[in-house]
């Protein structure tokens, strides 16, 4: 059995490590041996007192979070038993110190708080961020801690999962000393410690209960409500009878829908990077990257680069393009420092690392060249063409397009197989997805390459196959039609987006297309208007509002009235003209409940996702979620469409699907892969 806790001495004080790389996460086997260790070296007679420490940078990170889909998919035969071996390292006969460093989150702090004594880094992290996972605490954080902080503090701690420095520490009375080195101040203070002193014996300060003032978005999450409640239990309760109640409180938490959603995405971030066939490459050392089209893309593209210390060429055609573009990015970091996300020097350092161009002279030196320009095949083919001519033989040639197909536009270069489509969102030096398409010549160290690129930018990367709209557009375009249906046939525009806010989307479909601009599908609908099957339904409505001049925000008017402070109103005349549409077009207006819109939208989705994965435009279920939380404000609390269709039930989404195929016909064909999946 391999040892990741081990023992040795100083003196009379003895010393157990925890060495659990590369995070030193505890999970039942490290739990039992950090018990065995402490126990022989209690019954030592040559030992005073024994310190508790990690090995590396952290004290311990957290309970190994795959050991809690082991025990809920049934795999674990043994359940979470931290809280019983916290009790024993507690009633240890002699003092206990914690020498913390790095991280103490999670199960670490709980074990931290079964010590006697805390010594802590100054910049140490000390925090209870279960609930982050749909979880709480539940070896025992919730019944120690508020005895050494309060019960108010405690539960804040608990519910909004937050963590705390080791000075902030100190001060509150969670750590006893800080010091920059705590293992050495910790020895000293087990040496001079005249016995075990058990934060179970504390008393807690008097009164009633006092709950911490939360916002209403973390009291929404089961799991904070939880956490409140087992801190509460410390006011109520013997700390043994607090100990119970608090155990029952997670495992409703484990076992719900919440936190396997949760868990599903915390795991699946990691998940998405280790995909089939593609090398695990460590990132290449890009220097520099050269950024063609300095506009909306462009600009927040050459910013991620920079964010993260990396060089940049801008190239527009014209110097006053690039004067836009420095003038916007200038304008982006300004409000940065403006607001103190970082310093006025940072911003600097920030702006100086991007450099305008107007040719491809310096572009040899570049690891990578992302071609941002207009959405337009033939000039997308001809800057590539361009690029080709200009770039490093083992540079990697990216595309920005959201839309057009990467083996065309790679097939303008003589090495179609180092041109990739790197899918930036909007703003894409804030969202974390890219998505990385994979052309069919697309080399697989060039994906790989991508991805460990795409760590190092700070963004998710998932990889998708070729096809319009990649997997996230695509699935898009079905939910965003589906909203309009539902006005054509009587739903409330406001119905239609606060039954999808209500689920938990950041934003509803109608007003994410008055965010984004309804002119820029109708522009594409217009070209494509040959390739549209006859007898398919068509969406009316946005076309029409276009035609009115109402693009959304940037004009004023979408489907609601916007003023210039972008507040929305609803616009009643909107309503007449969808009932206007209805008619022309023979639609049957009713009642449409906000269930049925929610399933309409949310399953159009799912339905588009299984056919997807059957096409193989994206590896696995968890590839979409993931796009979909990362990058369209799908609530990670519901796991993604895929997760939450498996969590809600795949034969209740098979069997909605059907019953909106009888009624709507052949938009609502079920997927073969839906089909499967409900085993039907
Ligand atoms: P934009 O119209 O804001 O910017 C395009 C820029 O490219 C302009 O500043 C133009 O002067 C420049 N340009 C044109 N030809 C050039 C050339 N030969 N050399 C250098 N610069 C040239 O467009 P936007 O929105 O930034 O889109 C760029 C690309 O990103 C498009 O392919 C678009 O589909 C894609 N995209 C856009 C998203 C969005 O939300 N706007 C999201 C994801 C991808």
């Amino acid at each position: 059995m391999p040892d990741f806790v081990h023992a040795s001495r100083e003196g009379s004080i003895a010393i157990v490590t925890i060495d659990h790389p590369p995070v030193n996460a505890i999970n039942p086997l490290v739990a039992r041996q950090i018990q065995a260790r402490v126990a022989e070296a209690m019954a030592d007679p040559g030992v005073a007192a024994v310190v508790l420490t990690g090995a590396g940078r952290n004290f311990i990170a957290g309970y190994d979070i795959k050991e809690f889909v082991r025990i809920t998919s049934g795999a674990a035969d043994a359940d979470v038993d931290l809280g019983g071996i916290l009790d024993r390292l507690e009633m240890s006969p002699k003092p206990l110190v914690a020498a913390i460093r790095g991280a103490a989150l999670g199960g670490g702090l709980e074990t931290a708080l079964a010590c006697h004594y805390r010594v802590a880094a100054p910049d140490a992290q000390l925090g209870q961020p279960e609930v982050k996972l749909g979880l709480i605490p539940g070896a025992g954080g919730p019944q120690r801690l508020p005895r050494l902080v309060g019960s108010q503090l405690a539960a804040k701690m608990c519910a909004n999962g937050d963590s705390i420095t080791g000075a902030a520490a100190k001060e509150l009375g969670l750590v006893d000393e800080v010091a920059d080195d705590p293992l050495a101040a910790a020895i000293a203070l087990a040496g001079r410690a005249s016995g075990p002193r058990r934060v179970r014996d504390m008393c807690l300060e008097p009164g009633a209960f006092a709950a911490p003032a939360l916002p209403e978005k973390v009291l929404e999450r089961m799991a904070a409500r939880h956490a409140i409640a087992a801190v509460e239990c410390a006011h109520r309760l013997t700390f043994e009878a607090g100990l119970a109640e608090e155990a029952r409180l997670f495992r409703e938490c484990l076992y719900s829908d919440e936190s396997k959603a949760l868990i599903h995405v915390f795991l699946g971030e990691r998940e998405v990077a280790k995909v089939p066939g593609i090398p695990a490459v460590p990132a290449p050392a890009v220097k520099l990257a050269a950024i063609v089209g300095g506009g909306t893309m462009g600009v927040g593209i050459a910013m991620t680069y920079a964010n993260a210390g990396i060089g940049v060429l801008l190239k527009e055609t014209t110097g006053e393009a690039l004067d836009r573009a420095m003038a916007a990015i200038r304008g982006n970091y300004d409000a940065s420092a403006a607001k103190g996300r970082i310093s006025k020097e940072e911003a600097g350092r920030r702006i100086a690392r991007i450099q305008p161009v107007l040719d491809y002279e310096r572009f040899a030196e570049a690891g990578i060249v992302v071609e941002a320009v207009f959405e337009d095949m033939d000039l997308k083919r001809a800057v590539l063409a361009e690029i080709d001519a200009a770039a490093a033989p083992d540079a990697i040639l990216a595309t920005n397009t959201s839309s057009l197909d990467i083996d065309r536009i790679a097939s303008a270069v003589r090495r179609p197989e180092r041109v990739v489509g790197h899918h930036f969102f909007s703003p894409a030096h804030v969202m974390r997805l890219l998505e990385i398409v994979r052309g069919k010549e697309t080399a697989p160290e060039v994906i790989g390459a991508s991805l460990a690129l795409a760590r190092k930018l700070g963004k998710v990367g998932v990889v998708v196959g070729n096809c319009k709209g990649f997997v996230g557009n695509r699935m898009f375009h079905c939910y965003r039609r589906e909203a309009q249906f539902l006005v054509e046939e009587g739903a409330g525009i406001q119905d239609v987006d606060a039954a999808l806010t209500e689920f938990g989307m950041a934003m509803g479909p109608l007003s994410v297309g008055d965010l984004a601009g309804l002119d820029i599908g109708w522009r594409i609908r217009q070209q494509h208007r040959h390739l549209e099957k006859p007898g398919v339904r068509k969406p009316l409505m946005e076309d029409r509002l276009c035609e009115m001049g109402r693009f959304g925000q940037k004009t004023g008017a979408g489907w609601y009235l916007y003023d210039a402070t972008r507040k929305r109103t609803s616009d009643p005349q909107v309503e007449v003209l969808a009932a206007e549409v209805a008619a022309a077009a023979g639609i049957e207006r009713r009642q449409i409940s906000r269930d049925e819109i929610r399933d309409r939208c949310l399953l159009a989705l799912i339905n588009e996702g299984c056919r997807i994965l059957e096409e193989g435009i994206a590896a696995r279920p968890v590839d979409i979620d993931i796009i979909y939380v990362t990058g369209y404000g799908f609530p990670a609390w519901r796991g993604g469409p895929m997760k939450y269709a498996e969590l809600s039930g795949w034969r209740r989404a098979y069997d909605r699907v059907r019953e909106f195929e009888s009624r709507h016909g052949e938009l609502w064909t079920p997927a073969a892969r839906l089909l499967e999946l409900a085993g039907a």
